[in-house]
């Protein structure tokens, strides 16, 4: 038939050498289990990437010779991934190469669709080279890289979910709190009004509470800016302009368009504008956008001063903070 696959018997060929383990089972023994190896270190990665991502916090550092001080989670996923794909491209290649059908053969092309019976003769090819792939004789290696397929699966789960936070759910959820102080940042030294003369901004977070550790995920959506105008300025109606202390008013950091830092204030016209896409927000107007794409103003958090005389939240922010794509229905 004009599609058999045929034994190559070209004279001009060089001979065909063959492979130590297609003759020695010990041989074949050894690469089997070095496979088997390969594909369980494969397995061992993926865990040591879920363990860095669930059990070890984004804080820790750790000391190395060649790297300095490094994130101790980064470095195991980075690691755990590295050794995942790494072993398992390894492990199929190593297979491939001792264990695999070792054979050169002469494939007829067709051009179109074949004849039923060269289909039929293709399924039987497949099955059969399957077959002497030997899946089913070497149920290590089957289970091994399962196992390390299977966990592998789980990598881009993991990926997806790092993206940013869960939409609405987290970001309904900051640290403030009624009475959470206001601190410098960096520095965490709690601010009096006096503090901040008037035009100045400061970048502020939540005073922690005792055992309570920051986190990169928290920073950002606790990151509240402080700006002092004269009270007079304000153009706001009686429950905004009951939010503010002494001509200082406190917005939420995130830009309500895709979360960039809102990082620029412009002293004189009284805007703040984020550096993404130049969204810009009026302060006098409870930072409502007067340019760009987002499509809501900064939320705005309410704020007091505490019997120590300390800026402290009045309740926390009323609304979810960052984009505001998350509430969209269309
Ligand atoms: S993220 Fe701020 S304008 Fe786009």
């Amino acid at each position: 038939m004009s599609n058999e696959i045929e034994q190559i018997k070209d004279p001009g060929l060089p001979a065909h050498v063959h492979r130590q383990t297609d003759s020695d089972p010990i041989a074949a023994q050894r690469a089997e289990r070095q496979v088997a190896i390969l594909f369980g270190l494969s397995a061992v990665g993926t865990l040591l990437l879920i363990y860095s991502y669930i059990f070890v916090k984004d804080s820790v550092f750790i000391f190395i010779p060649v790297l300095g001080n490094t994130n101790a989670q980064q470095l195991g996923l980075g690691m755990g991934m590295a050794i995942a794909l790494f072993c398992i491209g390894a492990g199929a290649i190593h297979w491939a190469k001792t264990l695999m059908p070792d054979e050169e053969v002469i494939a007829h092309r067709h051009e179109f669709r074949s004849e039923d019976e060269d289909r039929a003769e293709f399924v039987k090819t497949v099955k059969a080279g399957a077959s002497a792939a030997g899946l089913g004789r070497r149920p290590l290696i089957k289970r091994t890289l399962g196992a390390a397929l299977g966990l592998s699966a789980l990598t881009p789960l993991l990926l997806l979910r790092d993206l940013g936070p869960l939409p609405k759910d987290d970001l309904t959820k900051t640290s403030w709190k009624a009475g959470t102080r206001l601190v410098t940042d960096p520095g965490d030294r709690p601010i009096r009004p006096e503090d901040l003369e008037v035009g100045a901004v400061a970048q502020t977070l939540p005073e922690l509470a005792e055992g309570e550790e920051r986190t990169l995920n928290n920073i950002g959506k606790d990151a509240v800016l402080l700006i002092r105008l004269r009270p007079e300025e304000f153009n706001l109606d009686a429950e905004r302009l009951s939010w503010t202390h002494e001509g200082i008013i406190a917005f939420s950091k995130i830009c309500s368009h895709m979360g960039c830092a809102v990082a620029l204030y412009e002293q004189q016209t009284k805007h703040l504008l984020c550096p993404c896409h130049q969204s810009t927000f009026d302060v006098t107007r409870a930072a409502k956008v007067i340019f760009g794409p987002a499509a809501r103003p900064l939320p705005q958090l309410a704020i007091t001063v505490d019997a120590d005389g300390y800026l402290v939240a009045q309740q926390p922010f009323t609304e979810p903070v960052g984009p505001s794509f998350w509430e969209r229905s269309s």
